[in-house]
């Protein structure tokens, strides 16, 4: 007898980045070029090495191997309510922080705390696929609110958000910046998904594990400013991308006071808590990189720049739709080719790993995504030349 796995996990597609890491394996099948990796994003520099160098000296006290509290070590929560009171600015208090164990942990935790199996959450298409597939594993309904491309990138419509809701409808998600299309939504159209969920009684969850690297360092909206913002807004951050840390888990999820007593009891039950070297890490961070945080986004948006100058000079057929944060969202030139077709071509003949729109969405077959910012700034143009050169320019 062999046992049976929970059906509500075994009817999750798997992660479709396996199929990516295969090619990326076997090599590219005609091209003798040097792979460019612009698949996951991940930050393609190391720690600073003045927090390697600190976190080197805490593993030795013996308090870096304990639990903490469960909503994490108070001056981590005292650190990062501090730095958001000054970045949205509007006053947030470490009360209504979590310290999580990363991004998809506080993603993870608000959906259990707001909703549950036959319940359904709006998600914009293209969606980050961890969300939609803890979707699916708790029973939740994903109904999916297709982008539309646009000036500024690709944008959910509000309207149509609103023809989705229905008594079931428990909270509307938003990534911005947004993976995998980059998109930077403005504070007016964040405000305007705010009045819409409170309006119908929902959450509105936003994952802002991009905000750190926003042109100038922008407030990236001013939901916090609502005198009822606890009762509508849900905030999730991650310390992963920020302070180049992603094997240390940990991120944060702000929110009002009835979503903090349930957040309590899951993360109690999941986790205890989040990794303490990983808090330690992040609360160096907070204390001590403010200039390396701000180098490594001006860097960042300096291949942004690059990659806008490069579709430019070369101007390829793929085009690019939207891009911001580590991400741009290209449509191919391909029509009635499947996304995932166009980048193994590109991988076989140009030697470039991107991921096809299929991966976010049913509804994604004529784009691809370039996580743009895997690669150094030497090789932004030899991307594009690459994408050229597939798309017969
Ligand atoms: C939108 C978004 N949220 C969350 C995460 C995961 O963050 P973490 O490493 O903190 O779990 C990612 C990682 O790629 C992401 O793109």
């Amino acid at each position: 007898m062999v046992f049976q796995t929970n059906p509500s996990v075994a009817r999750v597609l798997d992660p479709p980045t396996g199929e990516t890491r295969a090619w990326l394996a076997q090599g590219p099948a005609k091209s003798a070029l040097p792979v460019i990796d612009a698949a996951q994003a991940v930050p393609n520099y190391p720690p600073a090495d003045a927090l390697m160098a600190h976190l080197s000296r805490f593993v030795r006290e013996p308090e870096s191997a304990f639990y903490t509290p469960i909503f994490g070590v108070p001056d981590l929560r005292d650190a990062l309510a501090a730095d958001m009171s000054k970045t949205y600015p509007a006053p947030i208090s470490a009360d209504q922080v979590a310290i999580s164990s990363g991004g998809n942990h506080a993603f993870c935790m608000a959906v259990l705390a707001l909703a549950g199996p036959g319940d359904n959450i709006i998600l914009p298409e293209p969606y980050y696929f961890n969300h939609q597939m803890w979707f699916d594993m708790q029973g939740i309904e994903t109904r999916a609110l297709i982008c539309h491309e646009d000036d500024g990138g690709m944008v959910p419509d509000l309207a149509e958000a609103q023809a989705l809701i229905d008594s079931r409808t428990r909270a509307i998600v938003l990534v911005s910046p947004n993976n995998p299309t980059g998109t930077i939504f403005s504070p007016q159209q964040l405000l305007a998904f705010y009045e819409l969920a409170r309006n119908n009684a929902l959450a509105l969850i936003i994952d802002e594990t991009y905000r750190d690297f926003l042109p100038n360092g922008a407030s990236p909206h001013a939901l916090f400013d609502q005198a009822d913002w606890g009762d509508v807004f849900v905030h999730l951050y991650s310390f992963s991308k920020v302070f180049s840390l992603t094997g240390y888990r940990v991120g944060a999820i702000v929110g009002g006071g009835a979503l903090m007593e349930a957040v309590g009891k899951i993360a109690d039950t999941m986790t205890i808590c989040a990794p303490r070297v990983g808090q330690e890490a992040a609360l160096f961070g907070l204390r001590e990189l403010g200039h390396w945080r701000a180098a490594k986004r001006d860097d960042l948006l300096q291949r942004l720049d690059l990659l806008g100058e490069a579709f430019e000079r070369t101007a390829p057929r793929f085009q690019l739709v939207s891009r911001g944060a580590f991400f741009a969202y290209l449509r191919h030139p391909f029509a009635g080719t499947s996304s995932i077709d166009v980048s193994r071509r590109l991988f076989d003949e140009e030697s470039l790993l991107t991921w096809p729109g299929s991966f976010f969405g049913r509804n994604q077959e004529d784009y691809i995504r370039l996580a743009f910012a895997n690669a150094d700034a030497g090789e932004i143009g030899e991307m594009v030349e690459r994408l050229g050169r597939a798309g017969g320019i």
